[in-house]
């Protein structure tokens, strides 16, 4: 038997959570042969502390073969201990009307002291995947926090983003969302994100060439996947929830799976593809090693793209200037 994975969630009994847990348990994250230890964390009040109780005792019913253990925590520096993957979910949600980066005053403050927390307790070669919102902003105050963690450690989640534009692109084309494959975001997971038609292949086959549609392209397809969180909110009076969880489901899935197909991940930027150095933003990546990655070369960008790409990086930027302004030098 493999030795256990630790891996830490934070935000534990909140909505996303609780459809992504059970599904770690049951390896559909790690893999059907890799046990794992889940260490939980949840803020210190009594409400969710007793709620993330409620979740231990339904793990413990589940009886997975595959959890060797369960850690509940109201302590960072518990949750982290050790932990080889931190799942930074935990942070408030937008309401209707907000953008994602609206949070940063509420959420951004927790990944300055979860980092912390990471870098004084985790594993030695720690990964870290973040959700909570703004995700590529929060990822970026997380890895600053944590300067003992390779950068290239830290990732923060575009692949739901990714798994919007193979469906939208799929229903256009009238084919199964499986026939679609290098659905690229780049940038921020915000409504700047760029969702790339013109890389996009169905079947094996241009996107571009297959549906020949380039108004629908720009007028429909980028601002749906642009606006689907948003449109969430609107329909359901809560931001999305069990494809979050499967987005991350997938995103990790992919990061510890050498040879995945290429697959949308914001990662920490070295330059590549003339986008700014040292933000987090979504590149194409493929996965080299567990949780090792390099960024896909290659890709033609037209001019759309430059346009559209750039936006997104100088909101990016200003976001962390947002974030030196109001937590000083991290
Ligand atoms: P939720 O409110 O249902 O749950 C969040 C949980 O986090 C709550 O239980 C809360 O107590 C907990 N929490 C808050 N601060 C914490 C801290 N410092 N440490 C540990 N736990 C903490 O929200 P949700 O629907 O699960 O969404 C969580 C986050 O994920 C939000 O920021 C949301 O915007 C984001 N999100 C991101 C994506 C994405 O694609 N990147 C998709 C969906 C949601
Ligand atoms: C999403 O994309 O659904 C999440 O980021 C939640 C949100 O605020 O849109």
């Amino acid at each position: 038997m493999k030795k256990p994975l630790r891996v830490a969630v934070t935000g534990a009994a909140g909505q996303i959570c609780y459809s992504l847990i059970p599904r770690i348990a049951s390896g559909e994250m790690f893999g059907a042969d890799q046990p794992v230890i889940l260490q939980l964390l949840e803020v210190p009040f009594e409400k969710p502390q007793q709620a993330l109780k409620g979740v231990a005792m339904e793990l413990d019913d589940c009886a997975f073969p595959l959890l060797q253990g369960i850690v509940l925590a109201d302590d960072p520096m518990v949750a982290f201990k050790d932990a080889d993957w931190c799942l930074l979910v935990g942070s408030k949600p937008r309401g209707p009307g907000m953008e994602r980066k609206d949070l940063l005053l509420d959420n951004g403050k927790i990944f300055v002291g979860q980092g912390k927390a990471i870098d004084a307790v985790a594993a030695e070669n720690v990964h870290v995947a973040v959700v909570g919102n703004p995700c590529n902003t929060n990822a970026w105050i997380c890895a600053m926090s944590a300067p003992r963690v390779a950068k290239k450690n830290f990732s923060a989640m575009t692949r739901l983003d990714q798994n919007r534009a193979m469906s939208q692109l799929a229903a256009k084309a009238g084919v199964h969302s499986s026939a679609v494959t290098e659905a690229i975001i780049w940038g921020n997971h915000s409504a700047t994100q760029y969702p790339d038609y013109f890389n996009a292949k169905i079947n094996g086959k241009l996107a571009s060439e297959v549906i020949g549609d380039e108004a629908w392209a720009k007028d429909v397809f980028i601002p749906t996947v642009q606006k689907r969180g948003a449109a969430i909110i609107d329909v359901a009076g809560a931001s999305s929830r069990f494809s979050a969880a499967n987005g991350l489901i997938d995103h990790v899935r992919s990061l510890v799976s050498p040879g995945s197909t290429v697959h949308s991940v914001a990662v920490w930027s070295n330059g590549d593809y003339g986008i700014d150095k040292d933000i987090m933003a979504s590149f194409p990546v493929r996965t080299t090693g567990h949780g090792e990655w390099e960024v896909v070369k290659g890709y033609d960008l037209n001019g759309l793209a430059k346009e559209r790409i750039a936006l997104s990086v100088k909101e990016l930027n200003e976001e962390i200037s947002v974030v030196k302004e109001m937590l000083g030098s991290i």
